[in-house]
């Protein structure tokens, strides 16, 4: 084989074995849909509420401004009542005490920004992970996470959710730990594990053992609001962008209408 020819092969290969690699990673685990909405204030304000006190006491979100939440639909003295904690002008940026040389040294990792982690991540994928914590008293903070394996941040929302411990179970093929995934309602991944005759697929779920303040469903919709404010946190502008845009396309139609009309009158005479 000449030398081009091989590395083509080389490189043909990579690519395919880098797809069959995320396949495997992404293929057992689907994500629950976050019914997010982001041009409804209520939910925006309450996600707001719940950010506010419960992700930035690690978080910074330095993108944003505590005066940008005027956007929906709040005044300035109800943000100053309700949520300023870490900051004291409304116009200071959302951004922590704790440096990151703290969070490294308390978590091991240092707490991202979660400015525009709602891009990076996916709506889908943070109303999953905020759902998917247990109780695993192996790991250092004493929580583990379906979608986030050893996860260094503890389960904040825990007296809202309840700790919930984790169910796994065998199966000889993965037709059956699909079959028993589809069965049931709750969120569970597929792992394999072993080789050949030994190979198994663990269902992994989770099972509430002690109940929180909220309900089962009363928690996944404060998860929702909090992750529909943290997508339009990664994008203030989205609204008004698309009102704008709409405003512009109205003009463009307005315009070409004169155009036309007077493209119309300067050649009337001419034939
Ligand atoms: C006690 C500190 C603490 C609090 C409070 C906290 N987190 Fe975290 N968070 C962390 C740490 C530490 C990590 C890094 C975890 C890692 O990489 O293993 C993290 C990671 C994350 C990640 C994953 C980022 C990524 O893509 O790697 C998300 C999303 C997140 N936190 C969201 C939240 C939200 C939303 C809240 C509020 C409900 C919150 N966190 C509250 C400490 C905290």
């Amino acid at each position: 084989m000449n030398p081009v020819k091989s590395v083509r092969l080389a490189l043909a290969l990579l690519v395919l074995s880098f797809a069959a690699a995320s396949w495997a990673a992404g293929g057992s685990v689907r994500l629950d849909r976050a019914q997010i909405d982001v041009g409804d204030p209520v939910s925006l304000q309450a996600g707001a509420r719940s950010f506010v006190n419960y992700c930035l006491g690690c978080h910074g979100a330095s993108l944003m401004r505590y005066n940008r939440l005027r956007d929906l639909g709040l005044s300035d003295s109800q943000i100053r009542d309700n949520l300023l904690f870490t900051s004291d002008k409304v116009g200071d940026l959302m951004a922590i005490g704790m440096t990151r040389q703290d969070g490294k040294a308390w978590f091991g990792v240092a707490p991202p920004d979660l400015s525009v982690i709602a891009r990076s991540r996916g709506a889908d994928w943070l109303y999953t992970y905020l759902r998917a914590f247990y109780r695993d008293a192996s790991s250092p903070t004493g929580w583990n996470n379906l979608v986030f394996d050893r996860v260094a941040m503890p389960h904040v929302l825990w007296h809202l959710s309840g700790q919930a411990v984790l169910e796994v179970r065998e199966f000889r093929s993965e037709g059956e730990a699909r079959a028993a995934q589809l069965q049931s309602k709750a969120f569970s991944t597929i792992a394999e594990q072993g080789e050949g005759a030994h190979k198994r697929f663990l269902l992994r779920s989770m099972r509430v053992d002690v109940p929180g303040s909220l309900s089962p469903a009363k928690y996944d919709e404060t998860v929702r609001d909090l992750v529909n404010y943290m997508v339009w946190m990664a994008e203030p502008a989205q609204q008004s962008r698309v009102k704008i845009g709409i405003a512009v396309i109205l003009f463009l139609v307005v315009l070409l209408v004169l155009t036309w009309l007077l493209y119309r009158q300067y050649w009337k005479d001419i034939h």
